[in-house]
Order: C-alpha cells, then sequence, then structure tokens
C-alpha cells in the first residue's frame, strides 16, 4: 500500500470542503480503528464464520439460538467501542452542512452516535444505515406484529428457552438488520440514492464495494457527476472511479480532509 501523499490530501480536501451537498459514504473499515472487526481482510469476521450460516434467514429458522449468540457476541464488543477520529469529523462536518448525508453499511450506530454529540438537533437523522442496527430488534412476526425498537439490554443466548420475545404477540424477536437474501428498507435505498444523485462531492471511506445494491450508492454519485473521494486501506472496485483515491487509516486521513 502506497500512503496519500500530501499533495492528493490537499487535492481531496479542496473538492471535500468546496461542496455544500456531501454525501458521505461508509463500510467496516471507518469503525475498525474504534475496535469494531471489519468484515472481509485480515481479521474479518467473516473469515472466522461462514456467513450462510449466521446472516441469513434460513440461518435463523434453522438455529435461532446459534444466530443471536453471535450478535450477542458483537453487540458486547461494539458496546465497549467508542466513535473515532473519522466518525467526529464526519459528525462535525454534516452538522456544518446540513444538506449533507452520511449512508453506510455498519450496523454499530458509531455514526449516530458521533451525530448526536455534533448536533443534538438533528443528531441520528443525518445517517442512513442501510443495513440496519445492531442494537435494534423486531418481532420475528414483523410487519404483522408492528413490534420494533431499540433493544440495549443483554441478550442470554444460552438456551432457545432464555432468546428474547416479542412483549406483543410472545414471538422470537430478532436482530433488526439486514440479512443476505434480504431487501433493504425501501425509504432507506430512496434516501441514499436521492443523495447519490443530488451530491456536490461524495466521499467513500472504508468499505470493500462489494456487497450490492449498497456498493452502488457511490458509484451512482459518481456517474451523477459528483467527484468520488476514496478513503480506503487498500485499492477498491470503486478506485477506478475515484477523482482521488488515498490509501491509509479512515481516522487519520478523514479529519485531515474535513477539519478546519
Ligand atoms: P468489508 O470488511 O468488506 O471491507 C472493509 C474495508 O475497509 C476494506 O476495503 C478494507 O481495506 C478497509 N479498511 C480496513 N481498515 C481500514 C482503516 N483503518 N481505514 C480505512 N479503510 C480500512 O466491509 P464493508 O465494505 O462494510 O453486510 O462490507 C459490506 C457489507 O458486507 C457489510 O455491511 C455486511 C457485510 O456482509 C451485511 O451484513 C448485510
Amino acid at each position: 500500500m502506497t500512503a496519500a501523499t500530501a499533495d492528493e490530501i490537499a487535492r481531496a480536501r479542496t473538492i471535500l470542503r468546496g461542496a455544500r451537498r456531501l454525501l458521505v459514504f461508509t463500510g467496516a473499515g471507518v469503525s475498525a480503528e474504534s475496535g469494531v472487526p471489519t468484515f472481509r481482510g485480515p481479521g474479518g469476521v467473516w473469515n472466522s464464520y461462514r456467513a450462510e450460516e449466521l446472516a441469513t434467514p434460513e440461518a435463523f429458522a434453522r438455529d435461532a439460538r446459534l444466530v443471536w449468540e453471535w450478535y450477542a457476541w458483537r453487540r458486547t464488543l461494539v458496546a465497549r467501542c467508542e466513535p473515532n477520529a473519522a466518525h467526529h469529523a464526519i459528525a462535525r462536518h454534516v452538522a456544518a452542512h446540513p444538506e449533507s448525508l452520511v449512508v453506510t453499511q455498519n450496523v454499530d450506530g458509531l455514526h449516530q452516535r458521533a451525530a448526536r454529540e455534533a448536533d443534538p438537533t438533528r443528531g441520528g437523522t443525518s445517517v442512513v444505515a442501510l443495513h440496519g442496527h445492531l442494537f435494534g430488534v423486531r418481532c420475528t412476526r414483523w410487519p404483522a406484529c408492528s413490534t420494533r425498537g431499540t433493544h440495549v439490554a443483554t441478550i442470554d443466548a444460552t438456551s432457545a428457552d432464555t432468546l428474547p420475545r416479542c412483549e406483543r404477540c410472545g414471538a422470537l424477536l430478532r436482530p433488526d438488520v439486514v440479512w443476505f437474501g434480504e431487501a433493504l428498507e425501501a425509504t432507506d435505498l430512496e434516501a441514499a440514492f436521492d443523495a447519490a444523485q443530488r451530491a456536490d462531492a461524495c466521499l467513500v471511506v472504508g468499505t470493500s464495494a462489494v456487497v450490492q445494491p449498497a456498493a452502488s450508492v457511490a458509484a451512482t454519485a459518481a456517474r451523477a457527476g459528483a467527484p468520488l473521494i476514496e478513503v480506503n486501506a487498500e485499492v477498491t472496485p470503486l478506485s477506478r472511479l475515484a477523482t482521488v483515491s488515498l490509501r491509509g487509516r479512515a481516522a487519520e486521513l478523514v479529519p485531515a480532509l474535513l477539519d478546519d
């Protein structure tokens, strides 16, 4: 990996700081320096678990306890993590430019926490979480049963009998995340692609850009004419679309790009 040069950073900074409607599109790499494992690459969680065994509706139907155990582990891990300098720089920029939007594939809630700190009035609404919320649950009978919300209490996945259940109808609760084979929320997709069409610039941070339809958000912005700035430890399929593609760590580069 060749680290980003001062010239590249200066060029990207000029583009980003001139954007009124900035679209920030992120993946697991933006939270890596907070201690949240990425999905792919060294230490990625998909290296030790098979996605189709855990993050699918079929897996939950087959063994809800195993799936909840994995999510309980991730929830405990993320609960100990704090937003890092990249989340904070993004949140400050979006607070100062209210037509900007963060679209993230992450379910860890770290952008939302940074956003609430930077702008308590708009707070979490400046973030669209395409793949859902790690600390959210919904009834397995949803939408027939309307139970859906935040659930921060510890999940006891030691047996099928201790798993969380819906207070309204008694059915099992499930994590409020998007699993492989499931559709993303239509309102989230619309907000993301609308922002992509209207963006003055797009900053992409820490995503391998291989999971669809999310990965198409940044490509759509680039095709609609927005200069694309990429921050990633490695080259990705988006790098060739980027006006400037910066190699390095999000928590170092993003504040250098966005802060005064
Ligand atoms: P990945 O794990 O696929 O990719 C993480 C990216 O972050 C890689 O391109 C790394 O090079 C980069 N990276 C790692 N550390 C970094 C750092 N400190 N600074 C900058 N970049 C860094 O994660 P995503 O692209 O988010 O979906 O994965 C997309 C989706 O795949 C996830 O939302 C999840 C997963 O399956 C679902 O669960 C539906």
